[in-house]
């Protein structure tokens, strides 16, 4: 398995480019299941869970072929002929799950496993079934598989998230795009993602109105057809690495950046210290002298600060002047970076869902492990600002969700290496 090495550095100065999002395309790739012509999507990440969804996705006979050295993606579900999402995929990816509102929509059946729990929390998929419900779907579950049936198509319905879900909100505006009649869904989330899915399916003909506000409208039509579609930014690895100068000092542009993106996370660096910028190619950020200030940060759905940049907000508290605490919210067991940076000589103390951070002057280089791909990159970050090499283990985390990672890091004055292991 490979490993990551980082070694304590100066100031990161150059560009990094960032990539297309991994958890738009993730839900992007299912609405290709609406239709049965072809969806085209640019800007894709090369990332191993896309070629995990296109393994699912080529397992439901749905053909996709990988364009420009994985950036552009073209499928076509013109000839599906399997309804049933096996768990030996879903199992590698929870947003397998993401198949079972399509393909019940297009042909009013579809079964699919249940993902299960996972590394940061037990992550039901409740609020999915409770909206398909909403619609006229009807549910069974049978060894550890959804059975969904819509004999007469799904009818559109009213329907209130009681939690805010992203992918829940994703599955149920893909289904009612074919519902028959109006679908409205309240309390729906409003990440970039849910408003990319929502361009990409109003490019396939769906009538959607409100994606970006808590209320989403959908008037359901007959049928889609195809379209071209370029995956929005990448916001989680834009707020990662502009997290390397933050932590290294310097100055790095992040091309294709935008603050509306990351409202909140810009003003927790802005209180921290950081300066960013726009440019107009993307987000400028610098730290000139000095430590960060400590800020206290709580993880919200959007517009709040984003779970998904927990890990490595606490990699930049380590060594800031004074206490943070960070509490998460969404997600019950998302503190394990937390012990692995404590090898490093961070202090932190973890109750529940709050942890308090006392930065210190210094981290020193650990081998370090990480059961998630947040958790993962916030080590290397870490490893950035340490004393010594740090040897981030369990590397296939990592290639989940950050693509070239050790030639990005590189590219602006990292000392990072990725090892093969045997
Ligand atoms: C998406 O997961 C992202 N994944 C996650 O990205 C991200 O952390 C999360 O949204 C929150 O922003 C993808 O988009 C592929 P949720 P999702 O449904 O959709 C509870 C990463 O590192 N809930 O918004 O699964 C749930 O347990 C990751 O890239 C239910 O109770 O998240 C959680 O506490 C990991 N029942 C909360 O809602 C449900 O049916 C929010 O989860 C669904 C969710």
């Amino acid at each position: 398995m490979d490993s990551i090495i980082v070694k304590g550095n100066g100031p990161l100065n150059g560009q990094i480019p960032i990539a297309g999002a991994k958890n738009a395309c993730l839900t992007l790739m299912p609405a290709t299941l609406l239709s049965d012509e072809p969806l085209t999507l640019t800007n894709a990440p090369r990332l191993s869970d896309i070629k995990t969804m296109s393994a699912l996705l080529q397992s439901l006979g749905c053909e996709v072929s990988q364009l420009q050295d994985g950036q552009v993606l073209v499928m076509s579900s013109h000839a599906l002929d399997n309804h049933v999402a096996d768990y030996d995929i879903v199992r590698k990816m929870r947003a397998s799950i993401l198949v079972l509102g399509p393909m019940l929509a297009r042909d009013g059946h579809a079964v699919v496993s249940l993902p299960g729990g996972c590394a940061i929390g037990a992550r039901p998929v409740d609020l999915h079934l409770k909206a398909l419900e909403a619609m006229g779907a009807e549910l069974e579950l049978k060894e550890g598989y959804v059975h969904a049936k819509a004999p007469g198509g799904l009818k559109g319905g009213t329907f209130e998230f009681p939690v805010v879900s992203v992918g829940a909100t994703e599955n149920a505006l893909m289904a009612a795009t074919l519902a028959k009649g109006t679908t409205v869904l309240k309390n729906a989330a409003r990440e970039p993602e849910i408003v990319d899915l929502a361009d990409c399916l109003r490019r396939m003909g769906a009538q959607i109105e409100g994606d970006g506000t808590d209320t989403i409208t959908i008037q359901g039509v007959e049928r889609l057809g195809g379209a071209t579609h370029p995956v929005v930014t990448d916001r989680i690895e834009l707020g990662t690495y502009m997290l390397a100068p933050a932590i290294c000092g310097g100055e790095v542009e992040c091309l294709g950046g935008r603050i509306d993106l990351l409202g909140a996370f810009c003003e927790k660096l802005d209180a921290a210290g950081i300066e960013v910028t726009e440019t107009d190619k993307g987000l400028k950020v610098a730290r000139r002298n000095g430590r960060v200030r400590a800020v206290d940060v709580t993880t919200e759905p959007f517009p709040g600060f984003p779970t998904d940049l927990q890990a490595q907000m606490m990699a930049l508290m380590c060594t800031a002047e004074g206490t943070s605490v960070l509490e998460e919210k969404i997600f019950e067991n998302r503190f394990m970076h937390a012990p692995e940076l404590m090898r490093m000589g961070a202090e932190i103390d973890v109750q529940g869902g709050t942890a308090t951070v006392t930065g210190v002057e210094r981290l020193k280089g650990a081998p370090v492990m990480a059961t998630d791909l947040r958790a993962s990159v916030s080590l290397i970050l870490a490893g950035l600002a340490a004393e010594g090499e740090t040897i981030v283990n369990r590397v296939y985390h990592l290639d989940r969700g950050y693509e070239r990672v050790e030639e990005k890091l590189g590219n602006v004055g990292a000392h990072i290496e990725r090892v093969s292991g045997q």
